[in-house]
């Protein structure tokens, strides 16, 4: 088992790693003294296989339960389902010293993080992530929210949860899909914080698709390290927490333009961080055979590196672009690297330049 401090001073957490932790969370939560009464807000694809085991620690450990299910999927992440949450909050009675557990994905963990957060002004929260992307990032640093038609995460705060539990026998049962995608931010970390971690990846990619407990469990826990420094230095994103949107400008653009529906997340992101090292190369003397490594890495690993779309379909992405929550004064700021394990954020790129490199990555229209 591995522990990880998030220093935050009195709001301070550990994100806890290691097998077999979810018959631990009762204990675990009891340690910290959180009130008598909780809800565990979850998906209907995680509640047949981890519910029971959770409610059954929580129970044992003398807590009331309370479980709520909303529908897996990027869907659920809105308004509605968190007024749902509150109706089922208030009719079990769940008073200010409860608490709420979200036991999922990222977007059980998002959705159930503004409901913590809002609900009389805010009850304890604990995360209990399980999925790869979830458990290296979305459970740790305390964005929670939810998306409105206009966009993703529109609505939202910065929530601390008091407790992270990362149980890696979760990932068992992962879409193998899904287990890539959060592979994606995994790389990231690599490319953005730490040299070693990127070579570490490279030599052992094929473990972790075979998800070898030893190899992965350590690798989540570098991952959860280094945000945790990131988010310990900047919690609300002034600064250096935004390196850790390193190809997010152009993996959410095409995340929002083929309607969340064709590819997930990490898969987005992989052709961001791509794209994004191509535009470090012309602007930031990112070296060419480092960005040659970063490709190979996210072609180890399965991940897409090109995407082809119309013409129609890139302007659609040069706007949505500029939707991003991101962008300030009208200007799209990117995250570019100067060497692997090493970036800056608050890069201004010509739009010509941004074109270019669409057409650079396999984004050129296939009309021209
Ligand atoms: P997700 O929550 O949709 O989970 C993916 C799928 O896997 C779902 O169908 C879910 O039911 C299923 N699932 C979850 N755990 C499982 C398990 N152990 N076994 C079998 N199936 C399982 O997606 P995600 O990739 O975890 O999270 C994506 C969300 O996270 C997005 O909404 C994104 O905006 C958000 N996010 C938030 C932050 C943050 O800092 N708050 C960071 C990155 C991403
Ligand atoms: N996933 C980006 C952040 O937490 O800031």
């Amino acid at each position: 088992m591995k522990s990880v401090k998030v220093p935050l001073g009195e709001r301070s957490y550990q994100i806890v790693i290691g097998p077999s932790l979810l018959k631990a969370v009762g204990r675990k939560c009891k340690q910290l003294k959180l009130g008598q009464s909780c809800a565990v807000i979850t998906d209907d694809r995680v509640e047949p296989l981890y519910a029971k085991p959770t409610i059954d620690s929580l129970k044992a450990s003398g807590f009331n339960v309370t479980l709520i299910t909303i529908p897996a999927g990027e869907k659920s992440k809105n308004l509605r389902l968190v007024q749902n949450c509150y109706d089922q909050l208030a009719q079990a009675r769940l008073e200010r010293n409860s608490f709420v557990l979200a036991l999922g994905g990222g977007v059980v963990g998002d959705l159930a993080g503004f409901v913590a957060a809002t609900y009389l002004r805010g009850v304890d929260f604990v995360q209990v992530p399980t999925t790869l992307l979830s458990q290296v990032d979305s459970s740790v640093g305390g964005k929670v929210g939810v998306n409105l038609k206009a966009g993703k995460n529109l609505v939202g705060a910065f929530y601390q949860p008091r407790l992270v539990l990362c149980d890696l026998d979760t990932l068992q049962t992962l879409p193998p899909r899904e287990f890539k995608a959060g592979l994606a931010e995994v790389i990231k970390y690599g490319i953005i914080d730490d040299a070693r971690l990127f070579k570490k990846l490279e030599s052992e990619m094929e473990r972790i698709l075979k998800q070898d407990p030893k190899v992965l469990g350590s690798i989540i826990a570098k991952c959860c390290q280094i945000k945790a420094k990131v988010v310990g230095a900047d919690e609300k994103e002034s600064g250096l927490r935004a390196t850790l949107n390193y190809g997010h400008t152009i993996g959410h653009a095409i995340e929002a333009i083929t309607r969340y529906g064709t590819f997930l997340h990490g898969e987005a992101i992989s052709i961001g961080q791509i794209a994004a090292g191509v535009l470090s190369h012309a602007l930031c003397q990112f070296p060419e055979k480092d960005m040659e490594r970063i490709r190979a890495l996210f072609e180890k690993a399965k991940l897409p590196t090109s995407l082809r779309f119309t013409a129609t379909q890139r302007e659609k992405l040069m706007k949505a672009m500029q939707l991003d929550k991101k962008v300030s004064n009208g200007k799209v700021k990117f995250v570019l690297a100067s060497r692997i394990g090493s970036v800056s954020p608050g890069h201004v790129v010509p739009n010509d330049m941004i074109h270019a490199v669409l057409e650079q990555i396999g984004l050129e229209s296939s009309e021209s």
